[in-house]
């Protein structure tokens, strides 16, 4: 007979915390945020950590280049999405790992004969006011000058005339070759009174610009996830498919933190991947799994040993169908909850600690909180993630409102790649098990991170914590009714619009 359990399947928003001594350290700017993306022994440091305990879904409408560089910038991992082909996914994964922290590849580039007008147009389409002057045109042509909006007055000069008359030539600028450092690079500004810095390499051709300004963006970006060689580390999903030709192309790519990528983790297939990818490549990579909304599916992934983290969640993403269709699910925080049990019994067991990830339907900052509250190291996100601009998806325009479309990676727009199905070569299923929709825009990914991180670190303090695991340790939660719930929005007060406002 089936059995039942005990409880109902809850969700993050039956939850609250309840406020624990707040001594005078306990202020934002002493609040880390940072935790264990790989497993480790217990009491020992994790071989990486990861500096916010974010980390965006791996899917076509979240996940490309831009969200790699954005989201390591500030300090979590974008998994740079498997429904594409091995290369494509490679390629993604390299633009990641070349892209240098304030050594930008130019994207306005002239050649000398090139007319003033022509160069005018391009000034104005891009809004950058500096461009390169290569032999050929491109970023990395051969370095003949750089043309700025100061060096001619559109309304006084020739505008016919070309670049080449206007410029300031190569052996009259100041440059960098490559191999500086960025410091090196913005004390040659400093120095120089510039507020740009083309880098050269040995043979004199252009390698990428330093700008002045970007000291200051790099400033901002002080928990930026770096690998030793100062290179952003970058994430990539993978399948249970084809992993013995992917994966060895995304780690020549540069990819160091994999996440198999399926909807239901507790399977043979995943435990025979990842331990072919530990057995291929030892410690250098990070393996998480999943995902798993139970104790026992935990265990099977945790003591297969090659899984260094586990991902939690069926059926709570915005985009997901999968428990109508299916039957299958668990809500996400009885979910957590179980694991985080067992993942405690597990250390007490085998002495290993093994970071858990809260994986989708996270609504609100408030449900990350209680994620990060129960127990969960970490939480992935796709909407989130897909709302802000750096996510690959185009801005469309709905009734005058600016929103992008974002789709599940069970819907029929992305199911080629059989993500959903363990015996895709045989079979190919009828059904979709997410769907295609669309979310507002919201700006710059670091905009909304800034808020919620912000909202994180206070609600730290509240609860007498400066580190997540203190967080977690001393998080005393109460489920509420309805009516609490109900108690907790505004109340016995009238809120109005903007327009409202204008037509009163
Ligand atoms: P969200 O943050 O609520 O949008 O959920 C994102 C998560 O939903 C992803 O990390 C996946 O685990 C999951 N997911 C992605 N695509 C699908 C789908 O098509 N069906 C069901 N779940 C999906």
């Amino acid at each position: 007979m089936a059995k039942i359990l005990p409880d109902i399947s809850r969700t993050f928003s039956e939850y609250l915390l309840i406020p624990r001594l707040t001594e005078k350290k306990h202020i934002a700017s002493n609040v880390s945020l940072q935790v264990p993306i790989a497993r480790h022994k217990v009491g020992k440091p994790s071989r990486q950590m990861i500096n916010i305990p974010f980390v965006s879904a791996s899917m076509q409408a979240v996940s490309g280049v831009d969200m790699g560089i954005a989201l390591a910038r500030k300090g979590g991992v974008a998994f740079v999405y498997c429904s594409q082909s091995i290369k494509e996914q490679a390629d993604m994964i390299k633009k990641i790992k070349h892209h240098k922290a304030g050594f930008v590849e130019s994207d306005s580039n002239v050649q000398p004969n090139t007319t003033l007008k022509e160069a005018i147009a391009i000034i104005e389409e891009t809004g950058h006011s500096t461009l390169a002057v290569t032999d050929d045109g491109s970023n990395k042509g051969k370095f003949l000058g750089i043309l700025t909006d100061k060096d001619f007055w559109e309304y006084e000069d020739d505008v016919k005339k070309c670049v080449s008359e206007f410029m300031t030539p190569v052996d009259q600028v100041v440059f960098g070759t490559v191999g500086i450092s960025l410091h090196q690079a913005n004390l040659i500004l400093h120095r120089e009174k510039k507020e740009c810095l083309p880098i050269l390499d040995k043979s004199g051709n252009l390698d990428s610009l330093v700008f002045k300004k970007d000291f200051f963006d790099h400033k901002n970006n002080p928990s930026e996830l770096l690998d030793e060689k100062k290179s952003l580390i970058a994430g990539a999903g993978v399948n249970t498919h084809d992993y013995k030709e992917r994966v060895p192309a995304l780690v020549e790519a540069g990819a160091t933190i994999f996440v198999l990528d399926a909807s239901d983790g507790y399977s043979e297939f995943q435990k025979e991947t990842a331990q072919w990818m530990r057995k291929t490549y030892g410690d250098a990579i990070i393996i998480g799994g999943g995902n798993v909304v139970s104790g026992e599916g935990f265990r099977f992934l945790a003591e297969s040993d090659a899984i260094d983290f586990v991902k939690v969640g069926i059926g709570g993403g915005s985009i997901c169908i999968t428990r109508e269709q299916k039957g299958i699910g668990r809500g996400q925080a009885s979910a957590l909850l179980e694991i985080i049990e067992e993942r405690e019994k597990f250390a007490k067991e085998k002495g290993e600690y093994v970071p858990i990830c809260s994986d989708g339907g996270l609504a609100n900052d408030t449900q990350i909180i209680i994620a990060l509250a129960m127990g969960a190291d970490m939480v992935m996100m796709g909407r989130y993630f897909a709302m802000t601009d750096e996510s690959p998806t185009p801005k469309v325009s709905i009734k005058g409102r600016l929103y992008k479309p974002y789709w599940g990676e069970g819907s029929n727009r992305a199911r080629n790649w059989q993500r959903y199905s363990h015996d895709a070569k045989s079979h190919s299923y009828k059904f979709e098990e997410g769907v295609d929709a669309y979310v507002p825009v919201v700006g710059p990914v670091t905009d909304v991170l800034d808020v919620t991180l912000d909202k994180i670190r206070s609600t730290m303090c509240n609860n007498g914590a400066l580190t997540l695991k203190e967080f977690s340790e001393k998080a005393i939660l109460t489920r509420i009714s309805e009516q609490s719930f109900i108690e907790g929005g505004t109340s016995n007060v009238f809120t109005v619009d903007n327009d409202t406002l204008e037509n009163v």
